[in-house]
């Protein structure tokens, strides 16, 4: 049985630092140094400013760091003496040549195999954790055999990580399961069982399943697509809704009673955004067409489509509410994380939703209680997003510091992230400080309760997959909602 005493992780991420994190905590007899190419991240690791928000991370960082957890710069002297190396950089996707857009870009993980191969000695198990494309295993086992040394010996895993952001630590110290893919190798049934052994110190066995490694990567793609699809359902049932006077969490609720479907992900919502579900089902469409099942990537394509929709479509009722026109009004976002518990805004439908109303000219007043200033108008700058018009940002946003200050004076408030505390805002105190009539856009379903209290208060309420204001004092016409936020040309839909 090979023994693991250290453990190396490279990229100190949303996935690797809350992962090596746990398992440090979980085992320790074992040494794991997480190491990272960005000194500023790996200082922010070893500081009490964590470079992520995560409920529970710090407690778990500060029972074990200096003991047996270490985070470092020093990626060569960790590799070097690890029994075990995590691979979890980033797969973005490619944003250039063949595949671009949609295509996982494995140059970080081909590095680390590189690396890996060059200064490794002894006996190494080498572990995807990054989600990638099936078959992404193959090419490091490839570069490993290309660079093979009489004194290095590599096996290769696939182990994607499932957590989610916002409950990363809840489901790393109690997971549904745990993959584990290898090669059916007598080596390769020695390195799933050290792997194995590792997560059997807190996870029951009979939710440890392994398989082949092509399973195991593929599996990660397709929960993530599955995961996406039951949101891109929901949120095309919830146009139906709004669409017959039907209530999406009605709907929600009576078919996730079937225990055939179950009631979890049927939030209807302003899109899914984060750094893996758009990323991971456009690599999965990616991968069908290039191995010619143009059926099976059109299958797929339609869980973004709906997803860009439905984002278009929670913009264009705003702009419709509020008499066809934002040009100058301020109007209130608030939330800017892709979701809560989180400060993460990679693809945060908060964006696109942002960019609609910026097309139009509104004025933009952002509140997250997550997110830095600096983030917001990172994301916002992006060429795709300000249309190459950076001064447009100056001229259109201002971060707000509390919800009460983004909507003073507004026209609307626009809720994209289910922020807790979005719940407990004392309504009356910002009903008064906004312009007449005043609205509420609710793109995520947070203020059910409060719809009648709202009400009574004087808002005019509007909400993703139910009609709640029958009276508004203008309705947008179905053509005018229609009007300008068209999907892209390539990518056509009639709204
Ligand atoms: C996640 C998952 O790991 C992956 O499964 C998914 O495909 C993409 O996102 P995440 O941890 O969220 O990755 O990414 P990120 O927070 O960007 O962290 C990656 C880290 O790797 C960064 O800190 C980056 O500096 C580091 N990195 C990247 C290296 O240390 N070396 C490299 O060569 C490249
Ligand atoms: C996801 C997967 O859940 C996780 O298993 C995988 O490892 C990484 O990708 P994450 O992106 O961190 O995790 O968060 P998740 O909770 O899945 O939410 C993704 C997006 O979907 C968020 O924007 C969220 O608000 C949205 N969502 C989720 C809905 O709109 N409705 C739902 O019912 C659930």
């Amino acid at each position: 049985m090979v023994v693991i005493k250290k453990i190396c992780c490279i990229g100190a991420g949303y996935v690797g630092g809350p992962t090596c994190s746990v398992i440090a905590q979980m085992c320790k007899d074992i040494a794991v140094t997480v190491v990272d190419v960005n000194a500023e991240r790996i200082k922010a690791w070893n500081s009490n400013q964590l470079p992520i928000f995560e409920p529970g991370l710090q407690e778990v960082v500060e029972s074990c760091r200096g003991q047996n957890l270490f985070f470092s710069t020093d990626i060569d002297k960790a590799i070097k003496e690890a029994d075990l190396v995590f691979i979890s950089v980033n797969t973005p996707s490619k944003t250039f040549g063949i595949g671009k857009g949609r295509a996982a870009d494995l140059k970080y993980i081909e590095a680390c195999a590189r690396r890996i191969a060059e200064v490794g000695i002894g006996n190494k198990i080498v572990v995807e954790k990054s989600t990638v494309p099936v078959r992404a295993a193959e090419s490091i086992r490839r570069i490993f055999n290309a660079n093979t040394k009489c004194n290095l010996n590599l096996q290769v895993l696939s182990n994607p990580e499932f957590l989610a952001e916002g409950t990363a630590i809840k489901d790393l110290k109690n997971p549904d399961r745990v993959l584990i893919g290898g090669d059916e190798t007598p080596e390769g049934g020695k390195a799933i069982q050290a792997l194995k052994s590792i997560y059997e110190r807190w996870v029951p066995e009979n939710k440890i399943i392994t398989t082949n490694t092509w399973s195991s990567e593929l599996s990660k793609l397709a929960a993530n697509a599955f995961l996406a699809q039951r949101i891109s359902s929901i949120n095309s049932i919830s146009a139906l809704c709004e669409a017959t006077g039907a209530d999406v969490e009605e709907v929600a609720h009576a078919i996730g009673t079937d225990q055939r479907i179950g009631s979890r992900f049927l939030k209807a919502s302003i899109g899914f955004g984060g750094s893996c579900f758009q990323k991971d089902v456009l690599n999965l469409v990616y991968l069908c067409e290039a191995l010619n099942l143009p059926e099976v990537a059109r299958y797929w394509q339609q869980v973004i489509e709906i997803n860009d929709y439905q984002r278009r479509r929670f913009a264009a009722r705003v702009i419709g509410c509020l008499f066809n026109t934002v040009t100058d009004k301020k109007i209130g976002l608030l939330g800017f994380a892709f979701k809560k518990n989180t400060g993460d805004t990679r693809e945060s439908s908060s964006i696109y939703v942002s960019k609609y109303l910026m097309d139009e000219g509104a004025k933009l007043h952002i509140f997250d209680p997550k997110v830095k200033k600096e983030q917001i108008i990172q994301d916002l700058s992006q060429t795709s997003i300000c249309d190459d018009d950076p001064d447009r940002v100056s001229r259109l946003v201002t971060v707000a510091l509390d919800p009460y200050e983004a909507c003073k004076n507004a026209h609307a408030i626009v809720i994209c992230t289910e922020w807790d505390m979005f719940k407990e805002l004392d309504y009356e105190k910002i009903y008064k400080a906004m312009l007449k009539p005043a609205f509420i856009f609710d793109g995520r379903r947070i203020l059910d309760s409060l719809h009648g209290k709202l009400q009574h208060i004087g808002f005019q309420v509007e909400t993703i997959g139910k009609k709640v204001t029958e009276l508004i004092p203008f309705t947008a016409k179905k053509e005018i909602s229609r009007m300008d936020l068209q999907a892209p040309a390539a990518k056509k839909l009639k709204i």
